[in-house]
């Protein structure tokens, strides 16, 4: 088969990842891509560049990588922390932050509550009641200098409108996209064939952070002020919902449900109703703020490290929205499970869009009862990954019938088989050319073998070309073919043999990470790397010498026998011998291991270790170092600014507190100082 791709169509589709995956970095704030990933796209474009000097342009992203972000804004330090809340999720965590307060002010003070807006605190800075500069948030304490973007938001007034402004007045405030504009703007990058945005946030994010103020003046962005935070000048007010008043009659936009209310009661009612009319209004909102709404009050509270005691933010539960289940497929993996997937009539639902949810297996689109044809609810679980909770029964079409597992694989028409007692199907053929992909993709990823230049793409290019049947066949490419393809030049060439060529050497923790032995993860691999030290004695051990390494359980213990023992892969085995693979293990400890069986827990930041540096020094030396305290921990090292929890718990059990010097001791010695 010939290959189609012409190096001209290879350059573009580089260039538009490349400048999509640049805006995900620099304008969303929300990369999709590990760094290295993103250094390899643009080392593939150079290299196809300096091949193909004709195709070489001015405005080539690697004529302009990256540069734009940092110095595209100006840092700027606010004139007080622009702090975050802390959240309630239900009425007994507003009450527990209620009850809080009675220590500090007479009980049952009066709240202002706010509709917590989805987009982007910022901060106004007016002198003299003109706009003197706008500000992110950034890390609360520095943020950057967006007052050229702010001025084009219709929104935001460049003049506050009265004749006696105050010389200084700080307001705070979101920054969002209305759903209208949302809708808009999508529509139009639609028209583009430009990426769409995922969420108002995102959309807001990505039109505010814009070298050209007119695109984000063009994006209908919207802002409410919430909060006055600094003035020099201004009438004084009593209560914060006063100031809100006063924000608004110089011209300030201020949301019009905000509401004062005399009772904690009243606060979860107004909760509630916003939870059920959420989608009521032309913009997102996850929750509602609720403020002491005395100044004298919110004075007496004052704030924590992070937030002011005189707020909370009452957070939504995950919603729920309604679509169409278009159909449901099945995809094939690298152990070949076939996996059910909903299709779904793309919604917007926890922030994002979602069209694809798994369906995990066959049992459970038989407990969900979900149908093609059906609408169907939608969720994010955790907040994160997409699910499918069950259909709206009521709205389902007459004698709509029910799903049933496909008998074949998708990928290669082999029969799938589900064995009895467990709830995965499988495609059990050695041949299907899916596994094989995916168990390729996997072998050559990061984790495993790491092999730079050969992506899934690259796989399955050369899978077509017939050019790879296995794993081995990666170490028997010939380089000379691949030159032959379009496209290809002396350079990706050359640096596809050399990521190959120097994937020989990677330790053999890695390899058993790349072949892809069922329930052998990263851990497993390490463990069982430094336990026997070379493959052979892996390729040999019995199931009792494979269960005796620390750490690895039963079921990967016969997983690791079972995959040893089969003839396809020994045989995949020596040929990667063949090849000049490492099969050793990593060298043995070089530390005395002077902390063995010892539990360290480290908190704050220390002076001569980074945080991975104090842990790795405990774990060279033979100890452990979890992330809490707990009954079994030997003792906890201090340094500047460590967690609450942490050394409240350490107190409470009476285990040794040590510093940064009596830890440098431990380490030589084992010993802990009382
Ligand atoms: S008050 C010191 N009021 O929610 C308290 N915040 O962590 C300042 N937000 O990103 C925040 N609507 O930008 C407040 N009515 C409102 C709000 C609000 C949205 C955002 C805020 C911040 C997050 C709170």
């Amino acid at each position: 088969m010939e290959n189609e791709a012409k190096p001209a169509d290879l350059i573009d589709d580089l260039r538009r990842q490349i400048r999509y995956h640049n805006h995900r970095y620099y304008n969303l704030d929300a990369p999709e891509i590990t760094d290295g990933e993103y250094d390899e796209l643009v080392r593939e474009l150079a290299a196809l560049e300096e091949q193909y000097p004709d195709l070489r342009t001015a405005d080539s992203p690697t004529q302009s990588i990256g540069g734009e972000a940092s110095s595209q804004f100006s840092p700027v330090e606010h004139l007080t922390p622009m702090m975050s809340l802390d959240n309630a999720k239900d009425k007994e965590e507003l009450e527990d932050w209620a009850e809080r307060h009675n220590r500090y002010i007479a009980a049952n003070p009066a709240y202002n509550c706010e509709l917590k807006l989805d987009g982007l605190a910022v901060s106004l800075l007016y002198r003299e009641g003109r706009l003197d500069r706008a500000a992110t948030r950034g890390d609360g304490r520095v943020g950057e200098d967006i007052t050229l973007n702010v001025a084009g938001i219709p929104h935001i007034p460049n003049r506050l409108d009265t004749q006696d402004p105050p010389s200084l007045l700080e307001v705070r405030g979101e920054i969002f996209m209305p759903l209208t504009s949302f809708t808009r703007l999508n529509e139009e990058q639609a028209a583009k064939e430009d990426r769409l945005f995922a969420n108002p946030r995102n959309a807001a994010a990505g039109s505010l952070r814009q070298k050209d103020p007119s695109v984000t003046a063009g994006r209908g962005l919207s802002f409410f002020a919430y909060q006055l935070a600094n003035s020099e000048g201004a009438p004084s007010f009593k209560t914060h919902s006063e100031s809100l008043t006063y924000l608004s009659s110089i011209g300030l936009p201020v949301n019009e449900r905000s509401r004062r209310v005399e009772s904690l009661d009243e606060v979860y009612e107004f909760c509630m109703y916003w939870q059920e009319n959420r989608h009521t209004n032309d913009f997102e909102i996850d929750g509602v703020v609720v403020k002491v709404d005395s100044l004298a009050q919110q004075g007496e509270l004052g704030f924590t490290s992070k937030a002011p005691r005189w707020a909370v933010a009452f957070k939504f539960p995950p919603e729920e929205k309604t679509t169409l289940l278009k159909d449901i497929m099945v995809s094939i993996g690298r152990s070949g499970k076939a996996t059910p997937f909903a299709v779904l009539e793309p919604v917007f639902v926890g922030g994002s869009t979602v069209q694809l949810a798994t369906l995990h297996n066959e049992d459970q689109v038989r407990l969900k009862d979900v149908r093609p044809g059906d609408t169907v609810f939608v969720r994010k679980a955790g907040d994160v990954i997409p699910e499918v909770v069950g259909p709206v029964v009521s709205l389902r079409p007459q004698g709509l019938p029910e799903w049933t597992f496909p008998e074949n694989c998708p990928e290669c028409s082999s029969k799938l088989v589900r064995n009895e007692g467990e709830s995965d199907t499988f495609c059990v053929s050695a041949e299907c050319p899916k596994q094989t992909e995916q168990r390729m993709a996997h072998f050559v990823s990061r984790g495993a073998m790491d092999i730079e230049h050969m992506g899934e793409r690259t796989v399955q290019l050369f899978m077509s070309l017939g050019w790879l049947s296995n794993i081995a066949d990666i170490y028997r490419l010939d380089y000379e073919k691949i030159q032959k393809l379009e496209g290809w030049g002396e350079t990706s060439v050359s640096n596809l043999k050399q990521a190959i060529e120097g994937s020989k050497d990677r330790p053999l923790a890695n390899l058993l990470i790349g072949l892809g032995i069922r329930h052998l993860g990263t851990t497993g691999s390490r463990l069982l790397a430094a336990h026997f030290g070379h493959l052979d004695r892996i390729l040999d051990a019995t199931l009792e010498e494979i269960a005796e390494v620390d750490g690895l359980g039963p079921i990967i213990a016969e997983s690791v026998v079972d995959f040893m023992k089969q003839q396809t892969n020994r045989d995949l085995i020596e040929a990667l011998r063949e090849s000049g693979l490492n099969f050793e293990g990593p060298p043995p400890p070089t530390q005395e291991q002077t902390l063995k069986g010892l539990s360290i827990v480290v908190s704050g930041t220390l002076e001569g270790f980074s945080r991975e540096g104090a842990t790795e020094a405990i774990k060279e030396r033979g100890g452990k170092s979890p992330g809490s305290v707990s009954k079994k921990t030997h003792c906890l090292v201090l340094g500047e600014s460590p967690g609450a929890a942490k050394l409240k718990k350490a107190q409470e059990l009476e285990i040794p507190i040590l510093n940064e010097e009596q830890f440098v001791k431990l380490l030589e010695t084992g010993e802990i100082e009382r």
